[in-house]
């Protein structure tokens, strides 16, 4: 009893103390969610920004800070943000995604969000987490080494934030609002944009396009994010190569090629070298996208890339990029890298692991009398069969407080049909998802590994899947069905990449691990914004383990009300 006593008053002094030292150098950003008039394509219309900006404002903080964004939400919308690939350890108060940690910010309110950063290094982004809002309100985090730290590769002479986005004609609220109502495909977008320019292949774009001046004989860091909607890119510039150093806010061995490929979600730092003769070159995003009949913006953002002195009046290079259904060029780069290992920077590959959640990943079709869907079905996707529904009180909410009947803790840890899932000809019967909200109940502490299957329902695709709170090692991939008994015999659990936003094959599947350390509510969904309208998603709630350094954080006490 005395020994109890005595911790307990240890534990409030360390906890009083660290509030006290850290309470004082807590640096706090305003963000203002409001609409700013914007022209591109020749056309001007409202879009929905932070502080007016798009791209919006960089955040730039050291790794283990935290940091407070205090939001205010002055658009007309409902709104969340979301800190992509922070791992806010113990607080997914602040995660972001809405029905899952959070009710929306309304018009009119405000939401002050702590931000604990721990051990992500690199570049990372924050966006919007509601709706389809995301396409223009989102921003780059970057996150330096600890004060007096530094990169383990030679300090770059400058660096460039690369943020690549997609542009509608239309808002994107009404694009969200009619493919939602047809049943059928979201138009496609109008436009590629590189630092919020398409560049000079769209009509009226030319004079803003984005220019990159360097000079000769200098290392540029890029930190590249794709923060489009629904497409893989593929990036490069004339002439130049790109050294990955890191993913997702990780180090990587430096692997050096001619072209990057970056899902929606994914980030990546890429060291340019200005060792070419001083002259102009294109710089260009263009879509990877590998599917039977699906339809999609083929169009190309372009920047320019300028050396100091080199002359107007030459025309500059194009690069060589794959063409858009080029699938090995994309899983050639996306699966050659590796994590950095060094003393600085361990890695701890989870070499057993207590549990395996198996998961088709799977675009599918409701019945309906007349949508837009292939045969007049509705589109869905689903992950295990379960087209996610969300719920009316968020999910985190729902489990702190204990209220009934909001989500079931039953989703099933392997596929609840058997077939083959990658066949060429799949039934309609298989064809059909059950609705539902239901989540993967995760021990504290223990090793999950989790299997991405994809199929080939109503098409097959890749899918950029995005798990929150963690960084997950990315320990196999293949093509076909996964075989539980020889493919993890071929899992790399030496110095596997890791990342929080994972590529999964078409028509194949992807193996990760991680360590549930962080105790919360965590969503994992398909980055493709269409996919995630559609329901592929789930939520892993990893339980509090023993004493209160394992359990979620209290919440804040001005959480948005439902
Ligand atoms: Cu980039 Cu759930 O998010
Ligand atoms: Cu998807």
């Amino acid at each position: 009893m005395l020994l109890k006593y005595h911790c307990n008053i240890l534990l409030i002094l360390i906890v009083a103390n660290s509030i006290c030292v850290k309470a004082s150098d807590i640096r706090r950003y305003s963000f203002v969610v409001r609409e700013a008039l914007y022209e591109r394509l020749c056309e001007r219309k409202w879009i929905l920004t932070v502080n007016g900006k798009f791209p919006g404002p960089s955040l730039k903080v050291h790794a283990g800070e935290t940091i407070v964004v205090d939001v205010l939400n002055r658009g007309n919308y409902n709104i969340t943000l979301h800190w992509h690939g922070v791992k806010q350890p113990r607080n997914p108060w602040a995660d972001g995604p809405a029905y899952i940690t959070q009710c929306p910010i309304q018009p009119g309110k405000r939401f002050s969000e702590k931000i604990i950063f721990s051990k992500e290094e690199g570049t990372l982004w924050w966006h919007a987490h509601s709706d389809w809002s995301r396409a223009t309100v989102h921003g780059l985090i970057m996150v330096y080494p600890r004060p007096g730290g530094s990169y383990p590769f030679p300090k770059p002479d400058a660096e460039v934030p690369i943020i690549l986005g997609e542009w509608w004609k239309e808002d994107v609220m009404k694009v969200l609002e009619e493919f939602v109502a047809s049943g059928g495909q979201p138009r496609d977008s109008d436009a590629y944009t590189i630092n919020g320019q398409p560049g000079e292949l769209y009509p009226c774009s030319a004079p803003r396009r984005f220019v990159m001046k360097v000079d000769p004989g200098k290392t540029y860091l890029l930190r590249i994010v794709n923060a489009d909607m629904n497409e893989i890119l593929f990036f490069g510039v004339a002439r130049h190569h790109l050294t990955v150093v890191g993913t997702d806010g990780c180090y990587t061995e430096p692997l050096t090629r001619g072209y990057i490929a970056i899902s929606p979600g994914q980030t990546m730092d890429c060291l340019l070298r200005s060792d070419q003769p001083p002259a102009r070159y294109y710089m260009a995003a263009c879509p990877y996208v590998n599917g039977a009949g699906i339809s999609f913006d083929n169009t190309t953002a372009t920047a320019i890339l300028r050396y100091a002195g080199s002359s107007r009046h030459t025309p500059p290079e194009f690069p060589k990029l794959p063409s858009p259904n080029d699938t090995s060029a994309a899983l050639n780069f996306t699966y050659s890298i590796k994590s950095l290992i060094s003393k600085l920077h361990p890695i701890v590959v989870p070499q057993k692991i207590n549990k395996r959640i198996t998961t088709t990943v799977s675009v599918n079709v409701f019945p309906c009398e007349a949508c837009a869907g292939p045969n007049g079905t509705r589109l869905a996707a689903a992950m295990n069969n379960i087209s996610f529904s969300a719920p009316p009180v968020d999910i985190l909410e729902a489990y702190y407080y204990q209220i009934p009947g909001i989500f079931s803790k039953k989703f099933p840890e392997s596929p609840p049909l058997v077939f083959n899932y990658t066949a060429d000809f799949i039934p309609l019967e298989l064809e059909i998802p059950k609705k539902g909200t239901k989540v993967a109940m995760l021990r504290y502490n223990s090793n999950i590994e989790v299997v991405f299957q994809g199929t080939n329902q109503v098409g097959e695709l890749d899918h950029p899947m995005h798990l929150h709170g963690f960084s997950f090692f990315v320990v196999g991939w293949g093509f076909g069905n996964f075989d539980p008994n020889k493919d993890p015999l071929s899992y790399n659990l030496v110095d596997p990449q890791k990342r929080n936003t994972v590529i999964v094959p078409r028509n194949g599947w992807t193996a990760i691990r991680f360590t549930a350390d962080n105790p919360g509510v965590w969503f994992l969904h398909c980055h493709f914004e269409r996919h995630l309208t559609w329901g592929m998603e789930t939520v892993f709630i990893v339980r509090s383990g023993r004493g209160p350094a394992a359990r979620v954080l209290p919440p804040p006490p001005d959480m948005p009300p439902c």
